[in-house]
């Protein structure tokens, strides 16, 4: 059953023309929680091979940048920044692209060792660089979305976004695979300080 959900998600995106099945959980996050509007300005977090930022890009008539560590081909109306988002500097060169943002999105993963615990503190590591630059770069009451390897860490990872956020829920996306651990933190309304 997981096979076939991966199958058909997999043939959606090459017929409807996304370079990844992730294009369909921002698409599901979406459409449940609108964390996109129709003029966000929306930053793109671990965002090669670009499906989410396609998504974005269609939703938003705003700017949209994406970040990732290695190479993404050119998107019509995308602005690619190569960057590490544990990396300072990274964040620097995001402050002079986009000086606020509306929303932070984050499908960044770290190369899977196979070892659960060490993938999911290395998950968790990326997810609070990401939930750095959000802080960063957010208006009042801008929105952040961020996958996560669940494990034992995870809990203080929620409390930390829920301090910081009005709304925070865990979303499975349904073209997750099912046997994945992955699962996404939807936060809306930042509390700017
Ligand atoms: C699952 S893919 C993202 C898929 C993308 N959302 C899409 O829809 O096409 C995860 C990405 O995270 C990136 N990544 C991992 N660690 C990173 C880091 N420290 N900084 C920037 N990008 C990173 C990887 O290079 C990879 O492209």
């Amino acid at each position: 059953m997981a096979r076939k959900m991966k199958d058909y998600y997999f043939k959606l995106a090459k017929k409807e023309g996304y370079r990844s099945r992730a294009a369909f959980k921002l698409k599901q996050i979406n459409k449940k929680f609108k964390v996109i509007g129709s003029e966000s300005i929306v930053v793109d977090l671990g965002a090669s091979p670009g499906g989410w930022s396609q998504v974005a890009s269609e939703i938003t008539s705003g700017k949209v940048v994406a970040v990732d560590i290695s190479p993404m081909p050119p998107l019509d109306g995308v602005e690619f920044l190569r960057g590490d988002i544990t990396n300072e500097e990274t964040l620097n060169q995001l402050k002079e692209i986009v000086k606020e943002a509306d929303v932070v999105i984050c499908d960044a993963s770290p190369n899977l060792s196979g070892r659960w615990s060490y993938d999911h503190a290395r998950s968790i590591f990326l997810a609070e660089n990401a939930l750095k630059i959000a802080e960063n770069l957010l208006k009042e009451k801008g929105n952040f979305v961020v996958k996560v390897f669940q494990g034992d860490l995870l809990p203080s990872y929620v409390r930390e976004v829920k301090s910081k956020f009005y709304f925070v829920k865990l979303h499975g996306p349904k073209a997750s695979r099912k046997e994945s651990a992955e699962i996404y933190v939807v936060a809306k309304g930042f509390k700017k300080r």
